[in-house]
């Protein structure tokens, strides 16, 4: 035995190393039971799979879940969700453990928008407010004036002074469906989300004429020309809350294909088609970042505390202000 496998097993020992799961092992169960043991909460987002979304004490889109993780009392919040939603509940939580099932989960938008770039943008506009979409680093949200949701970002424009000059960050898609429905001239930082971006319209077009009961509803994320299309544009609630209130029958869904899961429960009598992408041969229209938690993985981080994400005090200090200029717009 090589002292790579002897230190290994010496972990699996102390109960350290969970390498092998057991097949049989019920998750759900398990992660219920660990969850009481610990004060620990589940936060998940819409896009999660079906079972973690099942299992989570709170489901919910970008802004409910910040705000339930102001709120919470629990000592460790487990966050179903990508790295930039765990982050900002860090912000929101120094004394509370903040763990991330893979910390790998990431996002394209926030990637879209590295610090020190933004960072040389804003010094050239140093009369300009930033007002960043949550889907950014910690080191943005530091160069943030507020952030804001898909949920809220209209309210938060809206609450700017006329004559202020906005910087909008960083995704593209919602500044310009932003500067339409508020009438104000913002500057876009030009950065974008691959699973809104691979939509096809086309395609969308087409199925729609085949579908002409159906309404096309879709996220801000969307490219311009679809969002025209749209009968309806909203955040992942708001899309949520229309289907249920509409009278139509029949939708056409232009997000992360995991909102179906809570669509269905909603509306279980209603016909759901998601919005077909660009690319036959890929799963375009599901967040890979989003999909690399699974049950497993959720266990696991619960079982070992493991991993957790951090942010550096100084960083955080600067970050929680136009996290919580957002909260109190919001209430
Ligand atoms: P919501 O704020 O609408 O939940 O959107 C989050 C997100 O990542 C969309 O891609
Ligand atoms: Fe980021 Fe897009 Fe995934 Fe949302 S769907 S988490 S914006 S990559």
């Amino acid at each position: 035995m090589t002292d790579l496998e002897k230190a290994t097993k010496d972990l699996i020992n102390k109960g350290f190393l969970d390498i092998k799961t057991p097949s049989d092992i019920d998750y759900a169960v398990e992660i219920k039971k660990l969850c009481k043991e610990k004060n620990a909460v589940i936060l998940a987002h819409y896009y999660q799979e079906d079972a973690i979304q099942d299992i989570a004490d709170y489901v919910g889109d970008s802004l409910s879940l910040s705000q339930e993780a102001a709120r919470t009392e629990a000592d460790i919040i487990v966050f179903a969700g990508v790295h930039f939603m765990a982050e900002t509940a860090k912000i929101l939580n120094p004394e509370k453990l903040v763990l991330l099932p893979d910390l790998k989960a990431g996002c394209s938008l926030a990637d879209s928008c590295p610090p020190n770039e933004f960072e040389a943008f804003k010094k050239q506009h140093p009369d300009h407010l930033v007002v960043s979409y949550v889907n950014t680093s910690a080191e943005i949200k530091a160069l943030t004036d507020i952030v804001c949701t898909s949920s809220n970002a209209k309210t938060i424009i809206d609450s700017i002074p006329l004559d202020q000059p906005i910087i909008f960050a960083p995704d593209r898609n919602l500044g310009a469906w932003l500067i339409k429905e508020t009438g104000r001239d913002m500057l876009l930082w030009d950065g974008a989300c691959l699973v809104h971006e691979a939509f096809s319209i086309e395609k969308i077009l087409a199925l729609y004429a085949e579908n002409p009961d159906a309404e096309i509803i879709a996220h801000p994320e969307s490219q311009a020309h679809l969002l025209k299309v749209a009968k309806y544009v909203g955040s992942t609630s708001g899309l949520l809350d229309y289907v249920k209130k509409s009278d139509a029958q029949k939708f056409i869904i232009a997000t992360e294909v995991g909102i179906l899961h809570k669509m269905r429960q909603l509306v279980p009598n209603k016909i759901l088609i998601p919005a077909p992408v660009e690319d036959d041969n890929c799963n375009c229209s599901e967040c890979h970042y989003m999909k690399m938690n699974t049950m497993k993985k959720l266990y696991l981080c619960l079982k070992h505390e493991l991993p957790s994400v951090n942010v550096e005090e100084g960083l955080r200090k600067k970050a929680l202000v136009s996290i919580e200029r957002m909260l109190e717009l919001s209430k």
